[in-house]
C-alpha cells in the first residue's frame, strides 16, 4: 500500500497537509496523488520491457477529467464501456487510437461514435453485438476492428458482485462457441478481427487466475492462428487487486511478467485493463467526525461523508483503513462504528475501528482512489464531494463540490 508521512503529526499527500487540503476545499473530499497514479502506471507499461504492449486504464475506476489527463500525458491507452467514457478520454486529451471499448450492451449509437473517433478495437461479447456492429459499420463505410471477448470460466476467487469470468456470468462469449463465431466474423463485410479479450473479475490477489486465464487465452491465439484468423493482439483485461487489509497481491510486474510467460514466443501485442490497480492507491477521501455517541454498547463516529460519496464498504463489504488526518489528539482511544449520516443501516465506511478522536476531527479513508468517486450519487440529496489532485506541494481542485442548484439543474416542475 502506499504509504502516506505524517509530518508534525499531519497526514500528507506528496508535500501537502491533508489538513490544508480539507480547510481549503471542505469535506467531504476525494484527494488523489498524482505521484501515486504515475507510479502505478508506470509500474505496468515498464514491465512489458521490449515487448509491445498497450496498457489500457479502465476508466471505470475513476473517470475525473483531471485524473483522465494525467494518465493522457502518459500516452496511456484506455478501456472504455459506454460514450460517456469516450467523450471524457477526448475531452482530457486521450487517443481514441488507444481506445478499446468493453461491455455487453454497446448500443448503436455509441457504435458510431466510437466508429466516428477511430477506437482501435471493439470487445464484442455476443453474436447480436457481432452483427449489429458489422451493421453499424456498413452504414458508416467503415470497418470496425474486433476482438472478441471470451469468458474463459475462470474463477478469480473474488467478490461474486465483481466476478466476470465464470460461465454463469453474463459477460462474454462461452469458450466453446469462441471459434464458430469468430468465423462467422471472417465472414461479414464490416468488421475486422484483430484480437482476443478476455476479464474474469476484479480485486484479484492472487497470480493464479491470471495464469490460468492467459494460458487459455493463448492456446485459443493458436487455435485462430491455425485456422488462418488474423490476430494481433490479445487483451487480458484487469482486475489486479491491491492491498486494504491483509491481502498481498502480486506486484504488476509479476502480473505482467506472468502473462508475457504465457505468451512467450507468439507474435501479438498485449493488452491490459486495469483500473483499481493504479488508481486505488493513490486515493483518500477526506472527512469531519460531526458527532461522537453512544447507544448502548456500541461507540459511532458520525462523519459528514456518507454511503452515497463512497459505496463500496456498503455495496461490498469492503474494508478501507481509517486514520485520523491529526495524529496524537489525546483523546481516549474507543471502537468505533464510523457511520454517515445517510437513512439507511448499511451508511458505513467503517466498522469496529479503534480510534482516539474528538467531534471536529479530520479522518481519511484510504485506498479510495478506485470506484470511489465514480460510484458516488445524490441520494438523500446530498452534493457529490469535491476532487482534488495533489502534485508536489500543488494542489488542483480537479472537480469542484457540486452545488445544491446542480442537483435539481435538469429537473422542471410540472405545469
Ligand atoms: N476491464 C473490464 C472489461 C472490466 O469490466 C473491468 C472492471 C476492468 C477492466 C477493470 O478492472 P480493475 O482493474 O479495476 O479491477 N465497482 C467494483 C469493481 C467493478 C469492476 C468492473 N469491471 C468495486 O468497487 O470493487
Amino acid at each position: 500500500m502506499t504509504e502516506y508521512p505524517y509530518r508534525d503529526r499531519i497526514l500528507h499527500m506528496e508535500s501537502v497537509s491533508l489538513a490544508d487540503v480539507a480547510s481549503r476545499f471542505g469535506t467531504p473530499c476525494y484527494v488523489y496523488s498524482r505521484a501515486a497514479i504515475e507510479r502505478q502506471w508506470h509500474a505496468f507499461d515498464a514491465a512489458f520491457g521490449k515487448r509491445t504492449h498497450l496498457v489500457c486504464y479502465a476508466v471505470k475506476a475513476n473517470s475525473t477529467l483531471g485524473v483522465l489527463q494525467v494518465l493522457a500525458r502518459l500516452g496511456s491507452g484506455f478501456d472504455i464501456v459506454s460514450v460517456g467514457e469516450l467523450e471524457r478520454v477526448i475531452a482530457a486529451g486521450g487517443a481514441p487510437a488507444r481506445t478499446v471499448f468493453s461491455g455487453v450492451g454497446k448500443r448503436a449509437d455509441e457504435m458510431r461514435r466510437a466508429l466516428e473517433a477511430g477506437i482501435r478495437c471493439f470487445n464484442v461479447e455476443s453474436e447480436s453485438e457481432l452483427r449489429r456492429l458489422d451493421k453499424v459499420a456498413g452504414s458508416l463505410g467503415k470497418i470496425a476492428p474486433v476482438a472478441l471477448r471470451v469468458n474463459p470460466d475462470v474463477d478469480p476467487g473474488t467478490h461474486p458482485y465483481i466476478s466476470t469470468g465464470l460461465r454463469e456470468n453474463k459477460f462474454g462469449i462461452a469458450r466453446e462457441e469462441a471459434l464458430r463465431i469468430y468465423h462467422e466474423a471472417g465472414r461479414l463485410a464490416h468488421v475486422r478481427v484483430t484480437g482476443v479479450a478476455c476479464h474474469v473479475g476484479s480485486q484479484i490477489v492472487t497470480l493464479a487466475p491470471f495464469q490460468d486465464t492467459a494460458a487459455r487465452m493463448a492456446e485459443l491465439v493458436r487455435e485462430l492462428k491455425r485456422d488462418g484468423l488474423v490476430v494481433d493482439h490479445a487483451d487480458l483485461g484487469g482486475g489486479l487487486g491491491v492491498r486494504h487489509a491483509a491481502e498481498q497481491p502480486p506486484e504488476p510486474a509479476i502480473l505482467v511478467q506472468a502473462l508475457c510467460d504465457a505468451f512467450a514466443g507468439m507474435e501479438v501485442e498485449l493488452h491490459v485493463e486495469p483500473g483499481r490497480a493504479i488508481v486505488a492507491n493513490a486515493g483518500m477521501l477526506l472527512t469531519r467526525v460531526e458527532y461522537l455517541k453512544q447507544n448502548g454498547m456500541k461507540h459511532f463516529a458520525v462523519v459528514d461523508a456518507a454511503m452515497n460519496d463512497l459505496l463500496r464498504p456498503a455495496l461490498y463489504q469492503s474494508w478501507h483503513d481509517i486514520v485520523p488526518v491529526q495524529a496524537g489528539g489525546g483523546a481516549p482511544e474507543r471502537c468505533y462504528d464510523v457511520v454517515g449520516p445517510v437513512c439507511e443501516s448499511a451508511d458505513f465506511l467503517g466498522l469496529n475501528r479503534p480510534l482516539a478522536i474528538a467531534e471536529g476531527d479530520l479522518l481519511a479513508v484510504r485506498s479510495v482512489g478506485a470506484y470511489g468517486a465514480t460510484m458516488a450519487s445524490n441520494y438523500n440529496s446530498r452534493s457529490r464531494p469535491a476532487e482534488v489532485l495533489v502534485d508536489g506541494a500543488q494542489t488542483w481542485e480537479i472537480r469542484r463540490r457540486e452545488a445544491l442548484t446542480d442537483l435539481w439543474a435538469s429537473e422542471k416542475l410540472v405545469q
